[in-house]
Order: C-alpha cells, then structure tokens, then sequence
C-alpha cells in the first residue's frame, strides 16, 4: 500500500485526507496512548509484546480495547511494504465528544489511528552519539505509552539544543530511561538496565536484548543505576524500536571510556541484527 495511505477509524485513505475532530479528547487533554511496532520486510517484530503493552497502557487509561490481536493485524498489515524496515505508529484516544469536559464523556468511540513509515538510518551510529543528563521532569505512570509526551519532548529539545542525540533522565540521583528510549550500561563488566516498573516504559528492545544476553551468556543484571556510576560506565547503550541500539560515547560532554563504542555494544548489535534476521526468514 502506497506509504502515503493511513488507517482512521475503520477506513483507509490518503494521509492529507485523514482528519480528526478538534473536539477529540487527543487534541484536546493527549487522552490517548499509542505503540511504535517496527516492521522488518513486512513482518511485524513481537506483534505479541506489542498488542500486551497496549492492552496495558488501554487498562490504565481505563480505555476498551475496540479490537483483537487479529483484528489489529488485520488492520495494521495493508500499511506495510515487504521491501522496506519501517514502523507502524498507532494511536487510540478517547474519541471526540460534543464539549469539553475533564471527566470522561459516555459513549463515544475511541478514535483509531495508524500510519506507516521507514525506519531511517541513525545519524551517527558507528561514531557513537552525544547526550546530556537532565532532571526526569515526567508523571508517575511512566509505564503507560500515553500520547501526553510534553516533558518528553521538552527534555528532548533540551538534548538537541545541545547536539546531542538524547536526553538521559534522572529522578533522585538515578537514571530512569531516555527521553523517548531504554538506558543500558555497562559497569565493572556487567550489562546494566534499571528495572522495570512505574518510572519507566517497558520497551520492547530492552526485553529483546536482556533475552539475547540470557541467550549468549552475556552477564546481566535489572538493577538500579546512579547517575555518579552511570558516569563511570565503560558503555552507555539508547534503545528503541526506532534506532535499535545506539552507543553513547559522550556524557555532558565527558566522554565514556575512550569515546568510541565499547565492544559489549559490537557484539550485542550484531546479536541483535542476526535475530532480526533470523525473526523473519
Ligand atoms: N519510544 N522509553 C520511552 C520513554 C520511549 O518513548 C520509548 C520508545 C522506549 C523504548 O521502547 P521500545 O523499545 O518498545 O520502542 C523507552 C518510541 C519509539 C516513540 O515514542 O517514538
């Protein structure tokens, strides 16, 4: 299907022809969640993982799922090209209602939204990317994939107005995750990622790469990190659906180790992109 085309609502149609309501609860208060799945040659990577962290942030939001597992493939599966690495973005907000109102209105329906795009190289993956480290300024449902990414955004902003590729978050002297990706690191040898929890998004490459680590013998632990030992760490890792894995080699302008990226991350990207391979053939 022409890349151009999206899914509102039960139809699909040309991307500038998809309009929503500015009544809608999404535009409005971001009364919605949403779910990056990255898609490699047509094929959707952990469909499953996916459908149950949105089943998750639904419930949260106290939102009914409109459709099932396969209803949802069905939906999603015309948007993607079997020639291309892309993503599907999918939103599901409250609906529109006839006025403004915090509480939730009844009965209206969800409004249902899903497009698809390329996955575009990472600037400057093989060098190793910049990063800062800010003040986690988010909500305590961190979990939940909510479209209300304002703080996300503002820390993100942050990071680019200084060069850099990310912002790193720390909430009382720990770091919680990036501001739109899971934080690995690599302390005395052992690969690190705090756990999970209400602080962070459960991302579906973090789960990917802790199953790869148990898969290759390749020490672990889910454990709280410092920001003093996050600055100490001999590899700083960023990982989502969109960029996969990406080393940092620069920390509030100190560099990690001796700047490039560490062998840990050579060995655990070329891991992962087998198993990408492998998800697929
Ligand atoms: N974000 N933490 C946050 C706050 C995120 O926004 C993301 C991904 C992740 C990584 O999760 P996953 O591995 O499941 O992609 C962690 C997506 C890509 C986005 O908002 O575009």
């Amino acid at each position: 299907m022409d890349s151009k085309t999206v899914y509102l609502n039960g139809r699909y149609l040309p991307l500038h022809d998809a309009k929503i309501s500015v009544l809608d609860r999404g535009f409005l208060f971001g009364d919605g969640i949403y779910e990056v799945i990255p898609a490699y040659s047509g094929l959707l990577f952990h469909f499953e993982e996916h459908m149950e962290r949105l089943e998750n942030s639904l419930s949260s939001i106290r939102l009914t799922n409109p459709h099932s597992r396969a209803q949802w493939l069905e939906i999603l599966e015309p948007l993607l090209d079997k020639n291309l690495d892309q993503y599907i973005y999918l939103q599901i907000t409250r609906g529109a209602a006839d006025k403004r109102d915090h509480a939730f209105p009844e009965n209206i329906a969800p409004t249902v939204f899903a497009m698809c795009s390329n996955i575009a190289p990472v600037a400057g993956l093989e060098s190793g990317v910049k990063a800062i480290s800010v003040d986690d300024s988010r909500w305590e449902l961190c979990n939940v994939k909510a479209t209300t990414l304002l703080a996300n955004i503002l820390l993100r902003q942050q990071a680019v107005e200084k060069g850099c590729a990310e912002a790193i978050l720390v909430k009382d002297g720990y770091v919680t995750e990036g501001a739109a990706s899971n934080i690995f690191a690599v302390i005395d040898g052992i690969l690190i990622t705090p756990p999970q929890g209400s602080e962070i998004l459960p991302g579906i490459t973090r789960n990917v790469i802790l199953d790869i680590a148990r898969q290759n013998n390749i020490p672990y632990s889910e454990d709280i990190i410092s920001l003093d030992a996050l600055q100490t760490a001999s590899e700083i890792w960023l990982t989502s659906s969109t960029r996969e894995i990406v080393p940092v080699v620069q920390l509030d302008n100190e560099p990690i180790a001796n700047g490039k990226p560490g062998p840990i991350w050579k060995a655990m990207n070329q891991l992962f992109q087998a198993y990408k391979q492998s998800h697929h053939e």
